[in-house]
């Protein structure tokens, strides 16, 4: 038991990164440029996202008048260790109220907010209508609950008190009741929510009803609760982030003690997130440019990866298609069906292709595999068993190849098979 606390603790200590203003803006600009209206006249929720503190809040005020938005709501979440304590991008740094909040216990207000802003205009009577108006409106409404009054815009979120344990969730839990009703008066959802949770928070965004965007790990394409959405054309990755890792900002307890990690020159910490993208059902342009490539016998002759220069393409032991290493490498005449890498996803075009399957169990029916390897053994390179039967390796993309790299199986005739990576099934669709 206290192990698995520990492990809980762990993993919500690796939920507390927070995205910083360009990635949020670049992606947006994505989804603006395609249709400037989109969100025109709609409700924002913003869950997972102190108001005080986070960019998106920020982000979203800022252009709550040119984005034409009727409601922004942003929710923050009570058992987050950072609610309104130490962001620099806290709306409140050079306030009073971080004062008061640096003198609370243990650094931190353990009270979750709502904030509902349907109004952006000239609240300080400056001539200029910006965030700084946001803050003053703010300001003046945290004054108004400090003296026990009522506000219209901000509010503390109290939780589910029912009894029964298993659905009763904290302040700002997005599956909470009080969250759970702003979500239903939504029309767009936006966040990074807790990667730990993002199964769930996926479902429970309810991408069939509304439109939304939240940043996850590209692994989470390969869920099998994730994967049929994606093969469906009901949800897709995001048009600005594509490969490597994007830079998050941490909380001033976060060790430091990986790779990547950054504190700049006014002490504050960073950490770079590996395979981090956009999960959306928010159309943009990058999705309508069709991939352009090379014929077969042109990528034999001259691509520039090593596997597919001067190689015949390899069919699989196991499926009815042909292996595509690399996205780049699809051949622009092949009419069957290919398996490619997941990362495919990222220049995806539904026009262009259409998505059969991955290698995923349970997300191929329409590409099923026609072999199974109980009957052989898995082996290391230097000859030693590893101990695992072949079963392992069922439903892989397998290839009648020994790299010379990677573990391999073989049954008691010698014949050898070793699997590609997770492969996604596709077939150029007929123009
Ligand atoms: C990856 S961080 C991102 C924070 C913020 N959305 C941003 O991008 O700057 C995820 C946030 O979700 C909060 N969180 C964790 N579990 C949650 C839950 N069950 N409901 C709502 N928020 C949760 C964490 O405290 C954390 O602040």
């Amino acid at each position: 038991m206290a192990n698995k606390n520990l492990t809980k603790a762990k993993q919500a200590k690796k939920d507390e990164f927070y995205t910083q203003w360009v990635d949020i803006e670049k992606e947006v600009n994505a989804y603006i440029e395609f249709n400037k209206n989109v969100f025109n006249g709609k409700t924002l929720l913003l869950p997972a996202d102190d108001p005080f503190e986070s960019n998106f809040f920020k982000f979203f005020a800022t252009h709550f008048n040119d984005y034409g938005l009727k409601k922004l709501i942003a929710t923050s979440y009570d058992p987050s260790p950072i609610v309104n304590t130490q962001l620099e991008l806290s709306l409140f740094a050079d306030t009073n109220q971080t004062r008061e909040i640096e003198q609370g216990e243990n650094h931190r207000i353990s009270k979750a907010y709502r904030i509902e802003l349907t109004d952006v205009s000239d609240f300080d009577s400056d001539g200029r209508i910006n965030i700084e108006d946001v803050e003053a409106k703010l300001l003046s409404e945290k004054r108004k609950l400090d003296l026990g009054k009522k506000s219209d815009i901000l509010a503390y979120l109290t939780g589910d008190k029912n009894p029964d344990v298993k659905h009763r969730f904290s302040a700002g839990d997005f599956r909470s009741k009080e969250v759970t009703r702003l979500r239903d008066e939504a029309d767009v959802v936006i966040t990074n929510p807790p990667f730990s949770l993002f199964r769930e928070f996926l479902t429970w965004v309810e991408p069939d009803i509304r439109l939304f965007s939240i940043i996850g790990n590209v692994n989470s394409i390969t869920y099998k609760s994730v994967f049929p959405l994606i093969q469906d054309n009901e949800i897709w990755l995001g048009e600005s982030i594509h490969s490597g890792d994007r830079e998050f900002k941490v909380p001033d307890t976060y060790p430091l003690d990986a790779t990547g990690t950054r504190v700049d020159d006014k002490g504050n910490r960073f950490i770079r997130v590996k395979g981090v993208r956009w999960f959306t059902n928010i159309n943009h342009g990058r999705r309508h440019q069709p991939l352009a490539l090379m014929t077969m016998a042109d990528n034999i002759k001259f691509s520039k990866h090593k596997e597919v220069q001067g190689h015949e393409y390899s069919r699989y032991d196991n499926y009815d298609a042909i292996e595509i290493p690399y996205t780049d490498a699809i051949p622009s005449d092949f009419n069957g069906i290919m398996g490619v890498p997941i990362t495919f996803l990222d220049k995806y075009n539904p026009d262009q292709f259409e998505i059969l399957g991955s290698t995923q169990r349970g997300t191929h029916d329409r590409v099923p595999d026609t072999k199974k390897y109980d009957d052989y053994w898995e082996m290391k390179q230097n000859g030693e068993l590893t101990g695992s039967s072949g079963g392992k390796t069922n439903e892989n993309a397998n290839l009648c190849q020994n790299d010379g790299k990677k573990n391999y199986f073989v049954n008691k005739s010698g014949r050898i098979v070793q699997s590609a990576y997770q492969r996604i099934f596709i077939r150029r669709k007929c123009s």
